[in-house]
């Protein structure tokens, strides 16, 4: 099992450095450079991420792990490869950027690949494999480590990009969970290193959503965490690009505790205005609001949520079952 752990490493370890060595190397990896080069990726942010490329061809690995005598079956099961029905093997990765995702000690254990235009899908990912569990891997979490550590915090965005845009602008404590959703796996892995997270998810209705998502599992484990908002449309590396390393900075700075952004949010999206409105608002809040352990900050929302919404704070303290039992 152990023995058979190691061979999974070493067979991802030979892909990357394949890949790394087509990006740097003149004819196939130019596509690539070009690439990188538009999006404002300099030479030691690639290394530092061992970015790469796959050639435009369908036997490019798979070639060169035959050479270094990789069993291909192996190869198979880490989704880089696959067999071909006449016999034989392709690449599953062809014409893409490529990120290796690593472990937390930096072993490489997948990979996701970029196309360079428009086409359909825009990132292909390895599969699960006996070394690369989604719900427990976060990408960057090698890089952002050290960071972590010393922030305390943890800023969690959605993508690759995202991560490396940050990194690159000197924000360090960064992980990205890569499209997938938000896992207690991936919540206690961060707790190695941070005690307080935020959210930066993209600015439309996916990263809406997945902000909520993450709200939950956070109130849930009573993990304190803030969102940080961005220019509606935008993403954590579009946004860097137009506004600067500047302006994020007061982004973060003015990050929103969850509840509060939940709040916020639920207000706006609600007719405020009719009694029924106001009874829907509450119903929603209240079972996050019973999640806020600390008393005076669930105190401080109770007074606020009853102000904006024009209600008794005992009738939303009976409602939490925290208030007076007889009626006022
Ligand atoms: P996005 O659609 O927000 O892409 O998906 P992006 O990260 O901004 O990519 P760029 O800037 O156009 O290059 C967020 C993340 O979701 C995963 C990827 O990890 C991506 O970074 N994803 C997205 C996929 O796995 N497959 C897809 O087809 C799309
Ligand atoms: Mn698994
Ligand atoms: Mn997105
Ligand atoms: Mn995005
Ligand atoms: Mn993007």
């Amino acid at each position: 099992r152990q023995d058979e752990r190691e061979q999974f490493y070493r067979v991802n370890e030979l892909a990357a450095r394949f890949y790394r060595r087509v990006l740097l190397e003149d004819g196939a990896g130019e596509a690539g450079r070009r690439y990188l080069e538009r999006r404002g990726v300099d030479a030691a942010t690639s290394e530092a991420y061992r970015l790469g490329f796959a050639p435009d061809r369908w036997d490019g690995l798979a070639h060169f792990l035959q050479q270094q005598r990789v069993p291909l079956p192996l190869a198979e099961k880490l989704g880089i490869v696959r067999q071909r029905e006449g016999g034989g093997y392709y690449d599953i990765f062809r014409n893409r950027l490529i990120f290796t995702i690593a472990d937390p000690q930096g072993r490489p254990i997948g990979f996701g690949g970029r196309v360079l235009d428009d086409s359909l899908p825009k990132y292909i990912n390895s599969p699960e494999s006996p070394i690369y569990h989604k719900s427990e891997v976060l990408f960057g979490v090698d890089l952002a480590r050290q960071a972590m550590r010393g922030e305390g915090a943890a800023i969690i965005v959605e993508g690759y990009f995202d991560h490396l845009a940050l990194f690159q602008s000197g924000v360090k404590n960064v992980v990205a969970t890569c499209g997938t959703a938000l896992t207690p796996g991936h919540l206690k892995l961060l707790q190695r290193y941070a005690g307080r997270f935020y959210t930066l998810f993209d600015s439309d209705s996916a990263g809406k959503k997945a902000t909520f998502r993450a709200m939950e599992l956070f109130l849930g484990e009573n993990v304190p965490a803030s969102v940080i908002e961005l220019t509606a449309g935008e993403d954590p590396d579009s946004y860097l690009r137009k506004e600067g390393a500047d302006a994020f900075a007061g982004r973060l700075k003015g990050a929103r505790p969850i509840f509060d952004y939940f709040f916020r949010d639920l207000v706006q999206r609600s007719d405020t205005g009719s009694v029924a409105g106001k009874v829907a608002v509450i119903d929603q809040l209240t079972p996050f609001l019973a999640k806020i352990s600390n008393p005076v900050e669930r105190d401080l929302y109770v007074r606020e949520i009853a102000r904006v919404l024009g209600v008794e704070e005992r009738a939303l303290l009976r409602k939490l079952g925290k208030g007076p039992v007889t009626a006022a």
